[in-house]
């Protein structure tokens, strides 16, 4: 499958530098390279003061004005200026690679490589290279500072990288929170936005926002012309996380990196390489998500046993405490994660489907989770007595679902990072092969941020040991998603964002959230959003709370187990989520009792979570989106289309079907007098036959969405 082509040879590079730069004149001619179809263009040059530069254009149109790049340390003069250049390389190289889970099966991996390096004029005569791999979806570009004499171990203080805007654009940013990512998404222009703003999230048991002028990335903007732009960083390995300041009189946004606490932001020894810095551009919005830069920018599969590693649907004892219907712990007499409570889920697991049951709160230590006091209350083995963990897993093996274990940490992962190792090893011994990781709560010791380096490392550190003990980690409180499930396939999902859980306890999720994150969150990987709630109001059931009651009953009760929160989405929006939010784990989010007998679960029991192959049909950031994904396994496809609160009305041609294949498309709708806040639960389910070709109508409530599955005949 590897073909490379060398496009152009070092020679040919090297002779016009040397045609074009007179020794210690400084005058480099800008290189140009195109992207394999020519559709995106770099330059990179050389200031007068030797500093180096990039640009980047869609075909002709300048997307990124000219930007610089520098590096700044503690103990040395900075690498920033006074550069000259030493070699250019540019190589062409298209291959494909596969993967066992994704959006798609396979991948291409098209792009031109520029290399530069670069030598100090001054007497120090530091050596810095860049690399530049220009794609026709986007541009990655990193430092790479080799081993030499002058440059050993380092204290970058600033990674002085610009990326330069060419208008005010539109926005869709959270702030550059160094703790945590789980905020309401704001769209503004560049020059509004207002980081500072959001300080002081009484939801949030962490949040650090130090720069009221910066965000988080991936940041996702449109110009005028329409054209769609985010950046973001890939491979964030040993380095901190890259928030984006933003100079509003020149807009102009350059990195801003998560610091230690003594102020530096990354402890180096050469040879070392940054994370790559990425502008995704796309002429529409659907491109960003059918890019891949972000995982071709990361280093092919490293693990060799990849026979644990299995996309799954699961249920969870979980969304019952974020109701306040059970507890994490044994406090109050409600404890959820019971021997019994755990077999019930495995049950109702086993008779739909699903893969896996996660189980919180089956260890001790929970009574202390949050607050001041939770410093050492784990161990993450130890079971409260009324869970046998041996006959739960066992129990799940007679019925083919695996346990999903958990390691919530309460932010103490100084005693984590301890016991992992013991911890990973002690699932692996019982057969469990999936963990949820959690990082709730400032860090202990305190003297680190989630998004800084220690963490960036302690994070990789805990895939590696998960690898080494056939472990999947879904991480929450995680670090963003940079690509790394490429080199990691057991890093199955994460979660970075404001999830579903945030409708049970805060302020809630608005009906326009979900379209915002498919642009700009799920850009660096997959989302554990554990979407499906379809008791959208929360209401309580009137009727006996069990597996097989007669569920006309349940939504009867005008009482809601969390009076003031809710979901605002109709019924079929959540079922169109599961594809519209792509994670190779999704979990059927609400308590069984809420799916029993109910008509439109059969789509989840339906929907697939890997895939051929993947497509987004339509979109506008924050407004409306309709994607479309292929089984991996079968002819089937799926469709997921949601919208904010206005309502839509779209044709649809069904130009992505197999061609010569008869499909049954079960279609479950928004009803006619569905709405997200006053009628949610309205939906119907309607059934046809279709072919490739044929057209579809799809209406959406406000708030709404709709799901389809085509059924190859
Ligand atoms: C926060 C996680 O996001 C949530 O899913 C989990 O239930 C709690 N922490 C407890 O670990
Ligand atoms: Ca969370």
């Amino acid at each position: 499958m590897k073909n490379l082509i060398k496009a152009f040879i070092l020679l040919g590079m090297t002779s016009m530098y040397w045609a074009c730069q007179p020794s210690g004149e400084g005058a480099f001619e800008p290189v140009t390279v195109k992207s394999p179809s020519e559709t995106l263009e770099l330059n990179f040059f050389l200031s007068e003061s030797g500093r180096p530069g990039y640009m980047l254009y869609l075909k002709n149109q300048v997307v990124i004005d000219s930007s610089f790049l520098g590096l700044e340390f503690k103990n040395s003069a900075p690498l920033m200026e006074n550069f000259e250049v030493l070699t250019v390389d540019i190589e062409g190289i298209s291959e494909t690679w596969e993967r066992k889970w994704g959006e798609t099966r396979e991948v291409k991996n098209d792009y031109k490589h520029l290399k530069v390096s670069l030598k100090e004029k001054t007497a120090d005569a530091r050596l810095l290279n860049l690399s530049f791999k220009l794609y026709d979806d986007g541009l990655g570009f990193r430092y790479e500072a080799p081993e030499q004499n002058g440059l050993g171990e380092v204290e970058i203080m600033d990674e002085k990288t610009e990326f330069k805007l060419t208008g005010d654009h539109m926005s869709w940013w959270i702030p550059g929170d160094w703790e945590i990512y789980e905020h309401l998404y704001t769209k503004s222009l560049v020059s509004e936005v207002d980081a500072g703003a959001k300080r002081n999230n009484e939801f949030l048991a962490q949040t650090y926002i130090p720069d009221p002028d910066a965000v988080n990335t991936p940041y996702t903007m449109k110009t005028e012309d329409g054209i769609h732009i985010s950046i973001h960083e890939a491979n964030l390995t040993d380095y901190a996380g890259m928030t984006l300041h933003i100079d509003k009189e020149n807009l102009t946004l350059s990195s801003a990196l998560v610091a230690w606490e003594d102020g530096t932001k990354v402890k180096a020894k050469t040879p070392f390489v940054s994370p790559w810095r990425t502008i995704q551009v796309s002429p529409n919005a659907g491109g960003l998500i059918e890019s891949n830069l972000i995982v071709n920018l990361n280093e092919p599969n490293k693990l060799d046993d990849l026979s644990y590693i299995e996309p799954m649907k699961y249920v969870g004892i979980w969304w019952e405490m974020h109701l306040g219907v059970s507890s994490w712990g044994m406090e109050g007499g409600k404890h959820g994660a019971t021997t019994e409570n755990a077999k019930r889920y495995i049950d109702f697991a086993a008779e739909n489907g699903f893969g896996g049951v996660l189980i919180e709160g089956w260890n001790t230590g929970w009574e202390q989770w949050v607050g001041d006091e939770r410093e050492g209350i784990f161990d993450w083995q130890t079971p409260y007595p009324d869970f046998d963990i041996d006959e739960v897993v066992a129990y799940g093996k007679e019925k083919d679902v695996q346990i999903i274990g958990h390691h919530e940490t309460s932010g103490d992962v100084g005693n984590y990072d301890a016991m992992v190792e013991d911890a990973m090893a002690f699932y692996n011994e019982k057969g469990i092969h999936a963990v949820k990781t959690g990082y709730v709560g400032t860090l202990i010791p305190p003297t680190h941020y989630h998004h800084g380096q220690w963490m960036v490392n302690h994070y990789r550190k805990v895939v590696e040991v998960a690898a080494k003990n056939k472990i999947m980690v879904n991480a929450h409180e995680p670090i963003k998603a940079t690509g790394i499930r490429r080199t990691y396939p057991n890093m199955i999902a994460r979660e970075g964002l404001r999830g579903q859980e945030f409708n049970a306890w805060s302020d809630g999720n608005p009906p326009e959230h979900t379209l915002i994150i498919p642009f700009t969150r799920m850009l660096g990987g997959p989302i554990d959003f554990t979407p499906g709630i379809f008791n959208l109001k929360l209401s309580k059931l009137t009727g006996k709370v069990g597996m097989h009651e007669d569920r006309d009953t349940m939504f009867e009760s005008e009482e809601s187990y969390k009076p003031d929160n809710q979901v605002s989405t109709t019924l079929a929006k959540q079922l169109a989520l599961y594809v519209v939010l792509y994670s190779p784990i999704q979990m059927a989010a609400d308590l069984p009792q809420h799916y029993e007998g109910h008509p439109a679960f059969q789509f989840i029991r339906d929907v697939v979570v890997n895939w051929e192959t993947s497509k987004i049909i339509n979109g506008e950031v924050g407004e409306y989106i309709t994607t479309v994904r292929k089984d991996r396994d079968s002819d089937d496809w799926f469709l997921g289309s949601i919208t904010n609160i206005e309502p839509r009305d779209f044709e649809i041609a069904l130009d992505f079907l197999d061609e010569g294949k008869a499909y049954q498309a079960i279609v479950y709708k928004d009803g006619a007098d569905a709405h997200w806040d006053d009628n949610p639960q309205s939906y119907e389910i309607e059934e046809m036959e279709v072919k490739k070709g044929d057209q579809l109508n799809i209406k959406l409530a406000p708030g709404g969405g709709q799901a389809i599955y085509f059924k190859a005949k």
